[in-house]
Order: C-alpha cells, then structure tokens, then sequence
C-alpha cells in the first residue's frame, strides 16, 4: 500500500449531502448497486455504534457461532458499501466477493441509499446515537483517522456540526430522514442507548427482526463477544489491522470509551445551552427521543 497518497479528504457536497471527495466518482455506481433480497443493510451516521451493530449482525446471521466471526476483519465481513478510497479496495469490490446475506454498512442518509434495497424489501437495521455522545466520539475518531477531514479544535468541531459541514451533514436531518421512513420499509431502528442499557434485550431484537431462533447459549455468547471489552481486545474488531498511518490510534483508539454521557467531560456550560437551543429547533416536531444518560 503507498501510504504516501493518504491526505485528509475535503467535503464536497453530493446531491446536498457533504461526502469525502475521494467517493465522489463511485457514487453512482453506487446508486446501481443490485442488493441480493437477503442482504442486511446496517445503516448509521458515523460514529453511532456502526461497528457493534455490524459484529452483532454478523453473529446473528452465523447462528450464534462467533468463530466464523473470527476469520477476517469486519470491514471485509460487512463491507462498507460506499467506501472508495486509495489504495484500498472499494466497498463495492469487497461485496462482489463475499455471498449473501450479508451485512452492508453504509452512512448515507435514506435518500442515498440504492433502490435495490427497497425495491427488494431488503432487512435495514438503523442504528442511532444521541447526538451529545456522537459530535464528541466523531471529534476524536477526525483526530485520528487520516482520511476524515481535519476536525479543528474541539470548538471548531462542535460549529461544523451543528451547521452540518461534517462528513454524511447534518446529524439531525440523518436520524429524522431514517425515522421517518420506518413505517415504509422493513427498518428497526435502534439506539444505542438500549444497546448500552441491556445488550441481551437488543441482540434478541435484532435477531428477531432477521428471523433468526437463538439460543440462551447462543445469546449468552453473542453478547459476551460483542461487549466493548471484548471488541476492543479484537483485532477482527477493532480496526488494528489497518496502518497507523490511515488510523492512528496512538491519537486516540477506535474502541475510545464505548459509554453514554461522554459528553459531559467535553462540553461547556455554554456549550452545551447553544447546543440544546439549536436541537429543540431543529427536533421540533419530530416523535425521535434520545437518552443523553442512562
Ligand atoms: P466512542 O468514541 O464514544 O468510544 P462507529 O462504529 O459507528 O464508528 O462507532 C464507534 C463508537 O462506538 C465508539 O464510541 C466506540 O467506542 C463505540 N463502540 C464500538 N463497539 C462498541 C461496543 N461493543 N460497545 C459499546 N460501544 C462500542
């Protein structure tokens, strides 16, 4: 890999959404993207829980048999559908290896995603974050990963989200445009919130919603798999086999804390009053309620 082509991305908007330019050119293949009806789309804005969820999908779908888990890093078990970045295999040449089902990770917002999977009536899984613990875990995961746009102080951070010029835009317009549409598709939403509260619960939703029976043993050992300590520990989780030089986790680790209420070790007092006046704005309206502790 020539690491030497790695440079930080820049934003540039598609079809009004802010996306890394390295994928700019692959989107719309990306739009054409035939989803097999028994494909699993994990959806997320970035930074929500993707990873867990994946690995939670992945064991749901092998039956509760998580050595099957263990033979490659997630990122090629459940490839990320609209990944397109140097020196790397894209997300659509990594799907075009494995079977279906499988689980695909994408962060495009509803109107993005390929047809394929709607028209199929293909399983969605959305997975959200309360936007407190999101802005906080997407500041450090910018910090290190070399191919993120650079977040700036952790002020700066916090304006780009809230006007949106992030990577995927607007966290609010995210979680509402997915909420909105559960009654149309099969989704589950989920939060992470009660993933964190009482992973056995959520683990049997999911695996409920996918049709598939599991065990007591089975549950037992998912959830013990899919525990932040475990995950961390995993190098088929937790992203060390990528280079430091793309992810640096020496900056700050993929696994970072894996808690709700984070936040409160990084927002001001005013802070967080600005942050909260421009949520119950933007929220107005909106049935979404979130947990920002448990
Ligand atoms: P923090 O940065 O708050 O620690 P994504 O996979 O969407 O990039 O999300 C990463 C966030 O999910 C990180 O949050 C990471 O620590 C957390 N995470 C990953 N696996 C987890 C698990 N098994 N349990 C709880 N949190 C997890």
């Amino acid at each position: 890999m020539d690491l030497s082509v790695i440079r930080k991305s820049q934003l540039i908007p598609f079809r009004g959404v802010p996306l890394p330019n390295y994928f700019l050119k692959n989107m719309e293949k990306v739009g054409e993207f035939e989803a097999d009806k028994t494909d699993v789309l994990i959806a997320t804005y970035p930074k929500a829980g993707t990873t867990w969820m994946q690995e939670i999908v992945d064991c749901v779908l092998h039956g509760g048999d998580v050595r099957q888990c263990e033979q490659s890093p997630i990122h090629y078990r459940s490839p990320f559908l609209e990944a397109f970045f140097p020196e790397m295999p894209s997300g659509l040449e990594l799907l075009a290896e494995i079977p279906s089902p499988k689980p695909i990770k994408t962060h495009l917002p509803f109107q993005l995603i390929p047809t394929s999977f709607l028209q199929k009536q293909c399983k969605i899984i959305y997975c959200a974050r309360n936007a407190k613990d999101n802005v906080v875990s997407f500041f450090h995961f910018d910090r290190m990963n070399m191919l993120q746009p650079d977040p700036g102080t952790w002020e700066e951070f916090l304006q780009k989200f809230l006007t949106g010029n992030v990577t995927y835009g607007l966290w609010h317009d995210h979680v509402k445009g997915w909420w909105e549409q559960r009654g149309n598709f099969p989704i589950l939403y989920m939060f992470y919130e009660d993933m964190k509260e009482d992973p056995r619960r959520e683990i049997k939703r999911v695996a409920e919603f996918l049709g598939k029976e599991l065990g007591s043993k089975e549950l037992d050992t998912i959830v013990a798999h899919t525990s932040f300590n475990a995950m961390k520990l995993n190098p088929m989780t937790n992203y060390s086999t990528i280079p430091l030089d793309v992810l640096d986790q020496r900056t700050s680790p993929f696994m970072r804390k894996g808690i709700v209420g984070n936040w409160k070790t990084h927002f001001t007092v005013a802070q967080n009053q600005m942050f909260e006046e421009d949520y119950c704005r933007r929220m107005v309206g909106s049935t979404l309620h979130f947990r920002t502790e448990l």
